[in-house]
Protein backbone atom coordinates (compact mmCIF):
# COMPACT_ATOMS: atom_id res chain seq x y z
CA UNK A 1 0.00 0.00 0.00
CA UNK A 2 1.53 3.28 -1.12
CA UNK A 3 0.19 5.66 2.05
CA UNK A 4 -0.21 9.56 1.25
CA UNK A 5 2.28 11.52 3.64
CA UNK A 6 2.90 14.72 5.07
CA UNK A 7 6.53 16.15 5.78
CA UNK A 8 6.33 15.85 9.72
CA UNK A 9 8.35 19.40 9.88
CA UNK A 10 4.91 20.80 8.87
CA UNK A 11 3.99 19.90 12.24
CA UNK A 12 7.02 21.16 14.41
CA UNK A 13 8.81 17.97 14.40
CA UNK A 14 12.26 17.12 12.97
CA UNK A 15 12.72 13.42 13.53
CA UNK A 16 12.07 12.96 9.79
CA UNK A 17 9.19 11.16 10.55
CA UNK A 18 6.34 11.38 7.72
CA UNK A 19 2.94 11.66 9.13
CA UNK A 20 0.31 9.31 6.90
CA UNK A 21 -2.97 11.15 6.23
CA UNK A 22 -4.64 7.92 7.16
CA UNK A 23 -3.97 8.71 10.64
CA UNK A 24 -6.71 7.05 12.14
CA UNK A 25 -5.96 3.78 10.47
CA UNK A 26 -2.47 3.69 11.30
CA UNK A 27 -2.88 4.64 15.26
CA UNK A 28 -5.11 0.95 14.56
CA UNK A 29 -2.47 -0.42 12.94
CA UNK A 30 0.03 0.52 15.43
CA UNK A 31 -2.64 -0.44 18.81
CA UNK A 32 -2.74 -4.33 16.92
CA UNK A 33 0.61 -3.91 16.50
CA UNK A 34 1.69 -3.05 19.63
CA UNK A 35 -0.95 -5.19 21.76
CA UNK A 36 -2.11 -1.20 23.01
CA UNK A 37 -5.21 0.07 24.54
CA UNK A 38 -5.69 3.98 24.20
CA UNK A 39 -6.86 5.65 27.40
CA UNK A 40 -8.47 9.25 26.86
CA UNK A 41 -9.27 11.65 29.11
CA UNK A 42 -12.88 13.83 28.44
CA UNK A 43 -10.94 16.43 27.98
CA UNK A 44 -8.71 15.61 24.98
CA UNK A 45 -9.68 16.71 21.04
CA UNK A 46 -12.68 15.08 20.01
CA UNK A 47 -11.01 12.73 17.34
CA UNK A 48 -8.80 10.83 20.03
CA UNK A 49 -11.71 10.75 22.23
CA UNK A 50 -13.49 8.89 19.02
CA UNK A 51 -10.17 6.57 18.27
CA UNK A 52 -10.00 5.47 22.31
CA UNK A 53 -10.79 2.49 23.64
CA UNK A 54 -11.72 4.01 26.53
CA UNK A 55 -12.78 7.47 27.67
CA UNK A 56 -13.43 8.11 30.89
CA UNK A 57 -12.46 10.77 34.54
CA UNK A 58 -9.59 10.18 36.34
CA UNK A 59 -11.07 7.62 38.78
CA UNK A 60 -12.65 5.34 35.81
CA UNK A 61 -8.89 5.33 33.60
CA UNK A 62 -7.16 4.60 37.07
CA UNK A 63 -9.03 1.80 37.21
CA UNK A 64 -8.94 0.78 33.51
CA UNK A 65 -5.43 1.59 33.69
CA UNK A 66 -4.91 -1.13 36.72
CA UNK A 67 -7.29 -4.04 34.86
CA UNK A 68 -5.97 -3.39 31.13
CA UNK A 69 -4.02 -7.16 29.72
CA UNK A 70 -2.54 -5.09 27.12
CA UNK A 71 1.49 -4.63 27.13
CA UNK A 72 1.27 -0.62 26.00
CA UNK A 73 -0.93 1.86 27.68
CA UNK A 74 -0.77 5.08 25.53
CA UNK A 75 -2.03 7.68 27.71
CA UNK A 76 -4.18 10.65 26.01
CA UNK A 77 -4.22 12.84 28.60
CA UNK A 78 -2.12 14.77 31.01
CA UNK A 79 1.06 13.72 32.70
CA UNK A 80 0.10 13.36 36.57
CA UNK A 81 -2.77 10.40 34.65
CA UNK A 82 -0.21 8.58 32.88
CA UNK A 83 2.00 8.71 35.66
CA UNK A 84 -0.52 6.83 37.66
CA UNK A 85 -0.89 4.43 34.87
CA UNK A 86 2.84 3.36 35.00
CA UNK A 87 2.51 3.07 38.72
CA UNK A 88 -0.94 0.96 38.95
CA UNK A 89 0.82 -1.24 35.62
CA UNK A 90 4.66 -1.01 36.60
CA UNK A 91 5.65 -3.80 34.19
CA UNK A 92 3.32 -2.14 31.10
CA UNK A 93 5.52 0.61 28.38
CA UNK A 94 2.96 3.73 29.39
CA UNK A 95 3.33 6.47 26.83
CA UNK A 96 1.79 10.19 26.46
CA UNK A 97 1.67 11.66 23.17
CA UNK A 98 3.38 15.43 24.47
CA UNK A 99 5.68 14.66 27.69
CA UNK A 100 4.70 18.64 28.30
CA UNK A 101 0.90 17.71 29.17
CA UNK A 102 1.29 19.19 32.43
CA UNK A 103 -1.54 20.41 34.97
CA UNK A 104 -1.60 24.30 37.22
CA UNK A 105 -2.58 22.12 39.69
CA UNK A 106 -0.12 19.65 39.64
CA UNK A 107 2.95 22.31 38.73
CA UNK A 108 1.65 24.18 41.78
CA UNK A 109 2.40 22.07 44.50
CA UNK A 110 6.01 20.84 44.15
CA UNK A 111 7.20 18.03 46.08
CA UNK A 112 9.73 19.81 48.46
CA UNK A 113 6.74 22.50 49.44
CA UNK A 114 4.46 19.91 50.57
CA UNK A 115 6.56 17.74 52.13
CA UNK A 116 7.57 21.10 54.60
CA UNK A 117 3.57 21.40 54.08
CA UNK A 118 3.20 17.87 55.90
CA UNK A 119 5.90 18.62 58.70
CA UNK A 120 4.19 21.82 59.71
CA UNK A 121 1.53 19.39 60.49
CA UNK A 122 2.66 15.96 61.61
CA UNK A 123 -0.43 15.39 63.63
CA UNK A 124 -2.87 15.83 60.05
CA UNK A 125 -3.99 12.68 57.81
CA UNK A 126 -2.69 14.05 54.33
CA UNK A 127 -5.48 13.30 51.53
CA UNK A 128 -4.75 14.47 47.99
CA UNK A 129 -6.17 15.18 45.14
CA UNK A 130 -5.04 12.89 41.97
CA UNK A 131 -3.54 16.31 39.93
CA UNK A 132 -0.12 15.78 41.68
CA UNK A 133 2.89 14.68 41.15
CA UNK A 134 4.34 10.80 41.48
CA UNK A 135 6.48 12.45 44.53
CA UNK A 136 3.84 14.29 45.99
CA UNK A 137 1.52 10.98 45.74
CA UNK A 138 4.05 9.15 47.33
CA UNK A 139 4.53 11.80 50.44
CA UNK A 140 0.59 11.71 50.87
CA UNK A 141 -1.86 8.75 52.78
CA UNK A 142 -4.71 8.98 50.97
CA UNK A 143 -5.04 9.91 47.06
CA UNK A 144 -8.63 11.42 45.68
CA UNK A 145 -10.47 12.12 42.75
CA UNK A 146 -13.53 14.74 42.39
CA UNK A 147 -15.92 11.53 42.30
CA UNK A 148 -14.68 10.19 45.50
CA UNK A 149 -13.18 12.79 47.58
CA UNK A 150 -16.00 13.23 49.61
CA UNK A 151 -16.77 9.35 50.39
CA UNK A 152 -13.23 9.10 51.43
CA UNK A 153 -13.04 12.47 53.66
CA UNK A 154 -16.56 11.28 55.44
CA UNK A 155 -14.28 7.71 56.34
CA UNK A 156 -11.64 9.85 58.22
CA UNK A 157 -12.48 9.71 62.01
CA UNK A 158 -13.92 12.92 63.00
CA UNK A 159 -11.34 13.80 65.58
CA UNK A 160 -8.40 13.23 63.04
CA UNK A 161 -7.64 16.85 61.08
CA UNK A 162 -7.04 16.83 57.71
CA UNK A 163 -4.34 18.53 54.71
CA UNK A 164 -6.03 18.87 51.75
CA UNK A 165 -3.77 19.69 48.23
CA UNK A 166 -3.39 20.74 45.81
CA UNK A 167 -6.85 22.22 44.63
CA UNK A 168 -8.61 24.98 46.90
CA UNK A 169 -11.82 25.15 45.36
CA UNK A 170 -12.12 21.52 45.64
CA UNK A 171 -10.93 21.61 48.83
CA UNK A 172 -13.32 24.38 49.62
CA UNK A 173 -16.51 22.72 48.39
CA UNK A 174 -15.56 19.55 50.20
CA UNK A 175 -15.03 21.48 53.27
CA UNK A 176 -19.12 22.72 53.06
CA UNK A 177 -19.93 19.43 52.04
CA UNK A 178 -18.58 17.06 54.37
CA UNK A 179 -18.33 20.14 57.19
CA UNK A 180 -15.00 18.89 57.99
CA UNK A 181 -12.41 21.70 58.65
CA UNK A 182 -9.52 20.99 56.12
CA UNK A 183 -6.34 22.92 56.01
CA UNK A 184 -6.05 23.57 52.26
CA UNK A 185 -3.08 23.92 49.69
CA UNK A 186 -3.92 26.97 47.80
CA UNK A 187 -2.99 25.80 44.23
CA UNK A 188 -6.30 26.56 41.34
CA UNK A 189 -6.74 24.70 37.81
CA UNK A 190 -6.24 27.35 35.41
CA UNK A 191 -9.36 26.39 33.31
CA UNK A 192 -11.59 26.10 35.89
CA UNK A 193 -10.69 29.27 37.75
CA UNK A 194 -11.51 31.24 34.84
CA UNK A 195 -15.01 31.16 34.36
CA UNK A 196 -16.86 34.62 35.01
CA UNK A 197 -19.69 34.42 37.49
CA UNK A 198 -21.12 37.61 35.78
CA UNK A 199 -21.32 36.12 31.86
CA UNK A 200 -23.19 32.71 33.51
CA UNK A 201 -25.45 35.09 35.42
CA UNK A 202 -26.21 36.56 31.87
CA UNK A 203 -26.10 33.51 30.01
CA UNK A 204 -28.92 32.09 32.53
CA UNK A 205 -30.88 35.22 31.38
CA UNK A 206 -30.94 34.36 27.81
CA UNK A 207 -31.43 30.83 28.63
CA UNK A 208 -34.07 30.96 31.52
CA UNK A 209 -34.31 27.01 31.48
CA UNK A 210 -30.78 26.06 31.36
CA UNK A 211 -29.54 24.21 33.88
CA UNK A 212 -25.75 25.31 35.26
CA UNK A 213 -23.69 21.97 35.62
CA UNK A 214 -20.40 23.09 37.40
CA UNK A 215 -17.03 20.73 38.00
CA UNK A 216 -15.62 20.91 41.65
CA UNK A 217 -12.60 22.98 40.69
CA UNK A 218 -14.76 25.99 39.75
CA UNK A 219 -14.52 28.73 42.47
CA UNK A 220 -16.91 28.99 45.23
CA UNK A 221 -19.24 32.19 43.24
CA UNK A 222 -19.47 29.61 40.19
CA UNK A 223 -20.59 26.90 42.08
CA UNK A 224 -23.10 28.43 44.64
CA UNK A 225 -25.03 29.32 41.56
CA UNK A 226 -24.63 25.61 39.84
CA UNK A 227 -27.86 23.23 39.93
CA UNK A 228 -25.11 19.85 39.55
CA UNK A 229 -21.63 19.46 40.52
CA UNK A 230 -19.58 16.99 39.81
CA UNK A 231 -16.63 15.03 38.40
CA UNK A 232 -16.43 15.39 34.50
CA UNK A 233 -18.14 11.32 34.62
CA UNK A 234 -20.70 12.82 37.46
CA UNK A 235 -21.54 15.64 34.67
CA UNK A 236 -22.37 13.32 31.78
CA UNK A 237 -24.42 11.39 33.70
CA UNK A 238 -26.15 14.04 34.57
CA UNK A 239 -27.30 15.31 31.51
CA UNK A 240 -28.22 11.61 30.01
CA UNK A 241 -30.76 11.08 32.89
CA UNK A 242 -32.15 14.25 33.04
CA UNK A 243 -35.33 15.56 31.63
CA UNK A 244 -33.80 18.90 31.28
CA UNK A 245 -33.21 20.07 27.78
CA UNK A 246 -30.89 23.08 27.88
CA UNK A 247 -27.50 23.23 29.95
CA UNK A 248 -24.62 25.58 30.72
CA UNK A 249 -21.66 23.70 31.18
CA UNK A 250 -19.10 24.74 33.72
CA UNK A 251 -15.60 22.99 33.10
CA UNK A 252 -13.27 22.10 29.90
CA UNK A 253 -15.22 22.16 26.58
CA UNK A 254 -14.25 18.91 25.72
CA UNK A 255 -16.38 16.74 27.89
CA UNK A 256 -19.24 18.43 25.39
CA UNK A 257 -18.78 15.79 22.83
CA UNK A 258 -19.50 13.28 25.07
CA UNK A 259 -22.66 15.26 25.79
CA UNK A 260 -23.78 15.77 22.56
CA UNK A 261 -22.86 11.87 21.06
CA UNK A 262 -25.08 10.85 24.34
CA UNK A 263 -27.89 13.57 24.22
CA UNK A 264 -28.03 14.24 20.51
CA UNK A 265 -31.53 16.53 21.32
CA UNK A 266 -29.97 19.10 24.10
CA UNK A 267 -28.26 21.86 23.99
CA UNK A 268 -25.16 22.70 25.70
CA UNK A 269 -23.39 26.26 26.26
CA UNK A 270 -20.15 26.22 27.23
CA UNK A 271 -19.32 28.85 30.12
CA UNK A 272 -17.62 31.51 29.08
CA UNK A 273 -14.52 32.68 30.62
CA UNK A 274 -13.50 36.14 32.35
CA UNK A 275 -11.75 37.25 29.29
CA UNK A 276 -12.59 37.03 25.57
CA UNK A 277 -10.22 33.62 25.22
CA UNK A 278 -10.15 30.02 24.52
CA UNK A 279 -9.58 29.71 28.70
CA UNK A 280 -11.99 27.32 29.23
CA UNK A 281 -9.50 24.39 27.29
CA UNK A 282 -7.02 23.09 29.10
CA UNK A 283 -3.99 24.01 27.44
CA UNK A 284 -2.23 21.22 28.78
CA UNK A 285 -4.93 18.57 27.33
CA UNK A 286 -4.89 20.02 24.09
CA UNK A 287 -1.12 19.74 23.55
CA UNK A 288 -1.97 16.04 22.51
CA UNK A 289 -2.87 15.49 18.73
CA UNK A 290 -3.92 12.75 16.35
CA UNK A 291 -0.01 13.38 15.07
CA UNK A 292 1.43 12.98 18.28
CA UNK A 293 -0.37 10.37 19.21
CA UNK A 294 0.28 8.06 15.78
CA UNK A 295 3.75 9.38 16.46
CA UNK A 296 4.48 8.17 20.35
CA UNK A 297 3.17 4.58 19.02
CA UNK A 298 5.21 4.69 16.09
CA UNK A 299 8.49 5.68 17.87
CA UNK A 300 7.30 3.97 21.29
CA UNK A 301 8.24 7.46 22.94
CA UNK A 302 7.92 9.64 24.68
CA UNK A 303 7.47 6.81 27.74
CA UNK A 304 6.80 7.25 31.53
CA UNK A 305 9.40 6.26 33.93
CA UNK A 306 9.58 6.09 36.98
CA UNK A 307 11.93 4.50 39.59
CA UNK A 308 10.69 1.60 41.79
CA UNK A 309 10.78 2.85 44.60
CA UNK A 310 9.19 6.01 43.44
CA UNK A 311 6.87 3.75 42.39
CA UNK A 312 6.09 1.62 45.35
CA UNK A 313 5.42 4.50 47.40
CA UNK A 314 3.04 6.48 45.20
CA UNK A 315 1.32 3.11 44.51
CA UNK A 316 0.27 3.18 48.86
CA UNK A 317 -2.20 6.42 48.74
CA UNK A 318 -3.60 5.10 45.54
CA UNK A 319 -4.00 1.98 46.40
CA UNK A 320 -5.84 3.14 49.51
CA UNK A 321 -8.25 5.30 47.42
CA UNK A 322 -8.90 2.38 45.45
CA UNK A 323 -10.14 0.50 48.67
CA UNK A 324 -11.95 3.14 49.85
CA UNK A 325 -13.77 3.60 47.24
P1 LIG B 1 -12.13 14.46 36.47
O1 LIG B 1 -11.56 13.43 37.35
O2 LIG B 1 -13.44 14.99 36.96
O3 LIG B 1 -12.22 13.97 35.07
O4 LIG B 1 -11.18 15.74 36.50
C1 LIG B 1 -9.89 15.76 35.97
C2 LIG B 1 -9.41 17.12 35.73
O5 LIG B 1 -8.25 17.35 35.43
C3 LIG B 1 -10.34 18.20 35.87
O6 LIG B 1 -9.77 19.38 35.50
FE1 LIG C 1 -5.09 20.42 35.25
FE2 LIG C 1 -7.09 22.13 34.99
FE3 LIG C 1 -6.06 20.98 32.84
FE4 LIG C 1 -7.52 19.54 34.56
S1 LIG C 1 -8.23 21.22 33.28
S2 LIG C 1 -5.58 18.95 33.63
S3 LIG C 1 -6.95 20.49 36.48
S4 LIG C 1 -5.02 22.41 34.23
Amino acid sequence: MTDQVLDITEIGHSTGTEIPLNLEEEILRLKKELNAVILAHYYQESEIQDIADFVGDSLELSRRAASTDADVIVFAGVHFMAETAKILSPMKEVLLPDLNAGCSLAEGCPASLFKQFREQHPNHVAITYINCSAEVKALSDIICTSSNAEKIIRQIPEDKPILFAPDRNLGKYLVKKTGRNMLLWQGTCIVHETFSDKKILHLKTQYPTAKLIAHPECEEVVLNQADFIGSTSGLLRYVQNSPDKEFIVATETGIIHQMQKHCPDKVFIPAPPEESCACNQCPYMKLNTMEKLYLCMQHRSPEIVLSEDLIQRAYLPIKRMMEMS
